[in-house]
């Protein structure tokens, strides 16, 4: 049997270069090596208050955006959460093995719950919960993710011992694949805070989508350190060395010799060169994502196929699941 990967990315605005560099560009790699299946979950989306109308557009660009990058349908599993309904079932059916002092812990929940008030919601205090019913669904064996998920996918790990402790063998407990560099791509006006689809400005992020002028406007307004020059220290020069990070990512050049080739020249032209880089690796993307937008009827069938052949496995597992915790009849 093929080890199975398994990832998602939640339909909230557009994706930005942290979600390309972080996750979705080491997906393209890693469909050669494991069986894929990428989800858009739009559940998780909505543990947030959503315009339904527009979460419906962003569910299909999303879709849409793991094909411009260059997953390849015929070797993975493409498919849209919500139209699988095991996750949420087994979401449910985890959630009374999981403890609440767990959830609690989870930093992204106290980060999110604090800007939120009072307006916490139920869902997403057991968001981590619906995360693990995806992975461990599909006997998953390797999840690639950013920095920012590596405590949730820990949960998951927790959840299928436990349950297999309980109620005998049936999950794998699941692989974390977090990249050496580029794991955490921090904000371009806020080096001490991840780049996020949700900041409270555009300049915090690149969006995918973003054109060649706003690309160049953005690095330029980039904050960068009080020490001048171009080289790669994160406790001194936190704001250069995300530049760097993403430079590198972007061009494929090592930092070394991204240093190198701004030796003695200022934080202008280093920006300027970077605009450049982010230009030529995202302008292939938005055409490609504009070919697949204009294309629903193709997107459509992929989805399609990605749906039935998850739901195919989802079935199987969900009936053992129950069988073993002795519900149903
Ligand atoms: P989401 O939609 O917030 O992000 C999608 C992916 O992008 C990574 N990422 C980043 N990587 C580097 N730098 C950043 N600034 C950055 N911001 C985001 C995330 O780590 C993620 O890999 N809960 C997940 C979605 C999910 C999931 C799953 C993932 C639901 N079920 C099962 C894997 C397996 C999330 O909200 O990702």
């Amino acid at each position: 049997m093929t080890d199975l990967l398994f990832s998602g990315v939640q339909p909230t605005n557009n994706l930005h270069i942290g979600n390309y560099i972080g996750a979705l560009k080491q997906w393209t790699e890693l469909q050669h090596r494991y069986h894929c299946m990428f989800c858009v979950v739009d559940l998780h989306a909505i543990t947030v208050p959503q315009d339904p109308a527009l979460l419906k557009k962003n569910i299909l660009d999303i879709a849409a955006t793991y094909l411009a990058v260059g997953i390849d349908p015929k070797r993975c599993t493409l498919f849209i959460q919500s139209e699988v309904p095991e996750h949420a079932e087994l979401a449910w059916l985890l959630s009374t093995i999981a403890k609440t002092g767990e959830l609690e812990r989870m930093t992204q929940f106290k980060d999110k719950s604090v800007k939120r008030g009072e307006n916490v919601s139920l869902g997403l205090f057991s968001y981590p919960v619906l995360m693990a019913a995806d992975i461990l669904l599909y006997d998953t064996t390797v999840v690639p993710v950013g920095d920012d998920q590596t405590q949730h996918l820990e949960l998951a790990r927790v959840l299928a011992t436990r349950f297999n402790s309980q109620f005998g063998e049936t999950f794998i407990a699941p692989q974390t694949l977090v990249q050496k560099t580029g794991a955490r791509i921090m904000g371009l006006d806020d080096p001490s805070v991840k780049m996020s689809k949700s900041a409270a400005s555009t300049y915090n992020f690149i969006s995918i989508a973003d054109d060649a002028d706003t690309i160049r406007k953005k690095c330029l307004k980039a904050v960068t350190d009080t020490e001048g020059g171009v080289a790669y220290d994160v406790m001194k020069k936190p704001a250069i060395s995300n530049l760097l990070t993403i430079y590198h990512h972007a061009s494929g050049i090592s930092i070394a010799d991204i240093e190198k080739e701004y030796a003695g020249k200022g934080y202008g032209e280093f920006k300027k060169g970077l605009a450049e880089a982010l230009i030529t690796m995202l302008s292939p993307i938005q055409k490609k994502l504009s070919e697949y937008t204009s294309d629903p009827a193709e997107l459509k069938k992929i989805l399609d196929a990605g749906c039935r052949t998850a739901r195919e496995q989802a079935e199987k597992k969900i009936k053992i699941v129950k069988e073993k915790m002795g519900i149903g009849r």
